[in-house]
């Protein structure tokens, strides 16, 4: 090839590789600033929602796991321990052989700072444990409850859940706070699931409203961040190198939780709703009164005659 072919195909080969870098470089700053912009969209999300406790909720937590759940809301988002009861399935033996220290700590430190801690509190037999049955809770709540039954036919895998879900809420139902009988708010039982199959077919709406003493308030995202400390866990406990640890196990399914309240109440609130729209109306109507009437006035001049 004469010289100065060979300059210039030398020349274009050097400034296509140019603008091929140019062009990766490019590509890795939009990715770096997705990414960041992902990040900061995900911590503003995370800094507007506010988990719904509050340091003078009476709450009762059932089905815990390693008692991290617990934990947090003691340590960290109610601070203070007077008004929380945790309670788990298990006996503090079976709790031990299943999450041993981490269970251990989390107890230790809910009793240090005032909490109280039951082990073999049945969720579906609240009436049966002497150190609840008297007492009324503004929260009551089970995350991620499962029968754990370990049955493999999926429909009845999802019966003895649904099973669980209906006998939980017809024990929970009978420990709400009410304001009819002078408590200070109506209580409230929040359940948390994971979105999709199968848990979405467990209908937690029908079962809490099958019971006849529930109706579903709302739903909103549960969002393990804000619960410092909390680590999920399966029923069979944590095992090393099967269980994940973290939150892993639940981040990516979309978890939910469910509020319900005492049919009663959620029917005052209707009926209240129902009322104020029409006060709302009437208001308008009276309104809107006189203006119409002037209006028809002055669309028909001719009856100003008569
Ligand atoms: C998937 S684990 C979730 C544990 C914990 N709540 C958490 O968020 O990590 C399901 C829990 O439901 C509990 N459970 C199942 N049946 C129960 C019942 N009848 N009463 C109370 N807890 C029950 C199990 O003992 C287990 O701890």
């Amino acid at each position: 090839m004469p010289p100065k072919k060979l300059k210039s195909a030398l020349n274009n080969l050097l400034s296509a590789q140019k603008e091929k870098q140019k062009k990766s470089e490019k590509q890795k700053r939009a990715q770096q600033w997705e990414q960041e912009r992902r990040k900061k969209q995900s911590q503003q999300q995370t800094q507007k929602q506010k988990t719904p406790y509050e340091f003078n909720d009476k709450i009762l937590l059932v089905g815990e796991g390693n008692f991290s759940f617990a934990r947090s809301l003691v340590e960290s988002v109610v601070h203070g321990g007077d008004n929380i009861t945790a309670t788990c399935f298990d006996s503090e033996e079976v709790l031990a052989q299943k999450y041993e220290d981490e269970s251990k700590d989390n107890i230790q430190v809910i009793e240090e700072l005032g909490g109280t801690v039951l082990f073999e509190v049945d969720a579906t037999q609240l009436e049966k444990c002497k150190a609840i049955k008297q007492r009324k809770f503004s929260k009551i709540v089970f995350n991620f409850p499962h029968a754990g039954a370990g049955i493999k036919d999926q429909d009845r895998n999802i019966q003895s859940n649904q099973v669980l879900l209906k006998d939980f809420f017809k024990s929970a139902a009978k420990l709400l706070q009410s304001r009819v009988e002078g408590d200070e708010n109506d209580g409230e039982i929040h359940v948390t699931l994971k979105s999709g199959q199968p848990y979405d077919l467990w209908s937690i709406r029908t079962m809490a409203k099958s019971t006849d003493l529930l109706r579903p308030k709302t739903a909103f995202p549960f969002v393990p961040s804000l619960y410092p400390g909390y680590a999920h866990r399966r029923t069979l406990g944590f095992k090393e190198g099967l269980s994940k640890s973290g939150n892993e196990e639940i981040i990516d399914k979309k978890p939910k939780t469910y509020v319900f309240v005492r049919s009663q109440v959620m029917q005052d609130e209707i009926d209240k709703s129902k009322e104020g729209m029409a006060k709302k109306r009437s208001v308008m109507r009276d309104m809107q009164g006189p203006n119409k009437k002037k209006a028809r006035t002055s669309s028909h001049p001719e009856s100003d005659e008569d």
